[in-house]
């Protein structure tokens, strides 16, 4: 594969602390073994999360100067509401400071106690604030999205016979029908226009409102042109303004393929939701020509919008992830496949078979990168998801175990991307001396944030 040449040059430098690993036991000692907690100073490379880490280009910090911070009507609020226009399509613009407040008016105006908003596969936060209505979040994924050795193409696609189904016998109980782009939690998978135009005819047929959570929307658009047929010679542009006229609206994080550091918004076409959304907007969020934003965010995310659209940057972009991928892949060491729009996954259960997922491989793997590497990586396993059984108590384990590693946008260069391939790989040849770990303190609900762990004793070989 050729080798992902980045796109820009470099303007402003920040410049990265080296610490000694002895630095970084401590750290990590004292965080309890939760990279959530240890100083992100200690931090070599900081593949957390994609979210609000993006470097913003020379555009959007001339922009940030352009800031108008009257209290209503900023002039950077038409920039940003034409930029969303131009590119969703709907009329309807309600900013707000990031992607979940969104989601949060979004379900608290239209869901009420028992519906279901089915999804390909919901995000953590998007679940949350359905169930926060009292609502139950379905997953419709095509079976393949689940299936991490599944080479299909678009392994976001949402299965348009299991949404039929769930919408005959639910019928009256789905307000609105959601789609990620591209699904985050099922491995930044994307989804086919194909999928989305058979999504559509479901909904129509059922009279359901469709909704993207539009997050990756530019990644997704990127792999529609590389990968489905009759797409290849079309603009970005140009397949984002089809992918949402199937839709009537959607809730988006700008800190993602916003390209900024903070901000989101919701865009639909129904004005009487958008009513009461922004009557709510006033209440929480702020008035709605800011909702909850400096005007000089509103316009670094009018712009990053507009930037994103790039297909440079998208092959870069795309191209530097996969990359990674394929360094880890050639050295044998397990990956979720094909890799991702913006991180690479790591298959925890068969990089660390020895260690049970009671024992938490994911996390285990996440402490060793960083007390070894400074890498800053994240489980996405049995520590964020592993729940006892209502009614037998007993604990039941994700189908997946994952690490991932998450790419910040424009921000990282390829000579970073290979100093982690390197550490994963010397990582995956030193398995054997990684151990199981075991929780000593943890939070009732989301206890990945703030659990503490510790190291179990190294046991003699079982097998
Ligand atoms: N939807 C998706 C698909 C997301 O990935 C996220 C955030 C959100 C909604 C919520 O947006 O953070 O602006 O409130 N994902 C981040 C991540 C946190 O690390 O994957 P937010």
């Amino acid at each position: 594969m050729r080798f992902p040449a980045e796109p820009f040059r470099i303007k402003v430098v920040e410049p990265l602390r080296r610490v000694s690993r002895e630095e970084r036991v401590r750290h990590i000692t004292e965080a309890g073994l939760n990279i959530f907690a240890v100083p992100a100073d200690t931090i070599y490379v900081d593949l957390l999360t994609d979210s609000g880490t993006s470097a913003m280009s020379d555009n959007q910090w001339a922009g940030i100067m352009m800031g108008d911070e009257s209290y209503a009507g900023s002039r950077n609020f038409y920039n940003f509401q034409k930029a969303v226009r131009d590119i969703f399509g709907y009329p309807f613009v309600i900013p707000t400071h990031q992607g979940r407040v969104a989601e949060n008016l979004l379900f608290s105006t239209v869901l009420k106690k028992g519906d279901i908003v089915p999804n390909n596969i919901h995000f953590d936060t998007t679940r949350a604030n359905v169930q926060h209505q009292g609502a139950e979040a379905a997953d419709l994924v095509i079976d393949e999205g689940l299936d991490p050795s599944s080479l299909h193409p678009f392994k976001g696609n949402l299965d348009p016979a299991k949404l039929d189904r769930l919408l005959t016998e639910k019928k009256g109980r789905v307000p609105l029908v959601m789609l990620t782009v591209t699904n985050n939690s099922g491995g930044g998978q994307p989804v086919s226009l194909a999928n989305i135009r058979q999504v559509r005819v479901v909904c129509t047929k059922h009279g359901v409102p469709l909704f993207f959570d539009a997050c990756r929307f530019a990644e997704n658009c990127y792999f529609i042109q590389q990968r489905e047929s009759g797409q290849a010679n079309r603009s970005i542009e140009e397949i984002a303004k089809e992918l949402f006229s199937y839709g009537d609206g959607c809730t988006m994080s700008a800190k993602k393929d916003g390209l900024v550091n903070i901000g989101g918004f919701l865009a639909m076409k129904n004005e009487e939701w958008s009513k009461a959304i922004t009557n709510l907007l006033i209440l929480i969020e702020g008035f709605p020509t800011y909702g909850g934003l400096a005007g000089r965010d509103l316009e670094a995310i009018a712009r990053g919008l507009r930037e994103v659209l790039s297909e440079d940057y998208l092959a870069f972009r795309t191209g530097q992830v996969a990359h990674l991928g394929d360094l880890l892949d050639q050295a044998g060491v397990p990956i979720v496949k094909p890799v991702g729009g913006h991180a690479v996954y790591i298959d925890a259960k068969r990089f660390l078979p020895n260690i049970p997922q009671s024992q938490f491989p994911g996390q285990a793997l996440v402490v060793a990168l960083y007390r070894e590497y400074g890498i800053r990586a994240v489980e996405v396993g049995s520590l964020m998801f592993a729940q006892p059984d209502e009614k037998t108590g007993e604990m039941v384990y994700p189908k997946l175990e994952l690490v991932r590693l998450a790419v910040p946008r424009r921000v990282y260069t390829t000579e970073h991307m290979r100093y982690v391939a390197e550490s994963v790989i010397e990582l995956f040849r030193d398995r054997d001396k990684l151990r199981g770990l075991r929780v000593t303190y943890e939070a009732p609900v989301l206890r990945h944030f703030t659990a503490r762990l510790e190291e179990l004793a190294p046991e003699p070989a079982t097998r």
